[in-house]
């Protein structure tokens, strides 16, 4: 019996990067991410629980982008905001759930955007749900304010998200790369088990909410259609279609097996669905860290895009390389 007695948990691998990065690492964001582990631990047994302590259903509210929210978001996003609270290393966090951005006491050099639960329209029906974030340090003459998160992404240091399905999977990067983790809830620890994650160069697998086709622009609508046609790569099979309506579940096999995410805009969201700062730029971030592309209906690198609002929304297309230069070639 093979019993594994050295096994990297997330607090060793963030202590091993810190000693990478040393001297500038000053063990702020190490502390942070621990933080963070802890909000997603909770959150975790929470989702496990919900139907046993009738945690599904909404909570009666709405969000500021307009989102019924479930009584899941809520709590989920309780729990986010006391943990960075407590971290004393957060400054300023926007959350999907809060219609502005929050100030905390104290002196913490980071702020942090998260979509406490990403995926919930789909909750009660038990599909995987998850929370997504991205952490900036604070400008150096910042005492904390929105100038410090609207940036574009390509300032952020750091972005991941913990998938809640079968386990719970944590994706992390904090810019060298990304490693995957899993919760060990026996142990209570999240253990490495991707290390220096790639995602394939391509993979004929298109993913989009074929329902809003009708309001799409012809270029995009052309695109998808040639996909459905026998390919002459593929030895004349046409691509496959996998939706699930949880952009962490979609992002999560997009990663691990390769392929094209989309949510375009089109004539009825003139700029999509997916919010900029807690949605596109952490899974953009992520995917250019494992080697594929983010970009927005124009093609343009989703981490230049400088937002306007903590809510701002953009079309986005990510995914492996090759599938995104494909799209590229359809652009007008
Ligand atoms: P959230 O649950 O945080 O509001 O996000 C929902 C998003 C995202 O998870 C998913 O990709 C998209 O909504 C699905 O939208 P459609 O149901 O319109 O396809
Ligand atoms: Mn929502
Ligand atoms: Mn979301
Ligand atoms: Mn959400």
């Amino acid at each position: 019996m093979n019993v594994e007695t050295d096994i990297i948990t997330l607090t060793r691998f963030i202590l091993q990067e810190q000693q990478k990065l040393a001297p500038a690492a000053t063990g702020e964001l190490s502390l942070l991410l621990n933080s963070l582990q802890f909000a997603f631990k909770f959150i975790a047994h929470n989702i496990r629980r919900a139907e046993l302590v009738n945690l599904i259903g909404i909570s009666g509210t709405a969000n500021s982008t307009g989102d019924v929210q479930k009584k899941l978001d809520v709590i989920g996003d309780e729990i986010f905001i006391n943990a960075m609270k407590s971290s004393n290393n957060v400054k300023v966090l926007v959350s999907e759930e809060q219609e502005d951005l929050i100030i905390f006491e104290g002196g913490g050099r980071y702020a942090v955007c998260t979509d406490p639960i990403d995926g919930s329209s789909n909750i009660d029906a038990g599909v995987s749900v998850g929370t997504i974030f991205g952490i900036y340090r604070l400008k150096d003459d910042s005492k904390g304010s929105i100038n410090d998160v609207l940036r574009k992404g390509t300032e952020m240091v750091a972005a991941g998200y913990t998938m809640y399905g079968a386990s719970a999977h944590l994706m992390l990067t904090t810019g060298h790369g990304v490693n995957g983790f899993t919760l060990d809830t026996q142990l209570g620890e999240f253990i490495l088990t991707s290390p220096n994650l790639s995602i394939p160069k391509s993979r004929a697998i298109y993913s989009v909410n074929e329902g809003n086709s009708y309001y799409w622009p012809e270029y995009i609508k052309k695109y998808i259609e040639d996909l459905k046609k026998p390919q002459d790569d593929l030895k004349g099979k046409p691509y496959s279609a996998r939706y699930v309506g949880s952009m962490v579940a979609d992002i999560h096999r997009t990663l691990l097996y390769g392929g094209i995410f989309a949510y375009p805009a089109d004539t009825k969201s003139k700029n999509g669905k997916l919010r900029i700062l807690y949605e596109c730029f952490p899974m953009a971030m992520l995917m250019e860290q494992a080697g594929g592309s983010a970009v927005n209906d124009k093609g343009e690198r989703i981490l230049d895009i400088l937002p306007k609002g903590i809510h701002d929304k953009s079309g986005i297309w990510l995914g492996s390389q090759g599938e995104i230069d494909k799209f590229l070639t359809y652009l007008p």
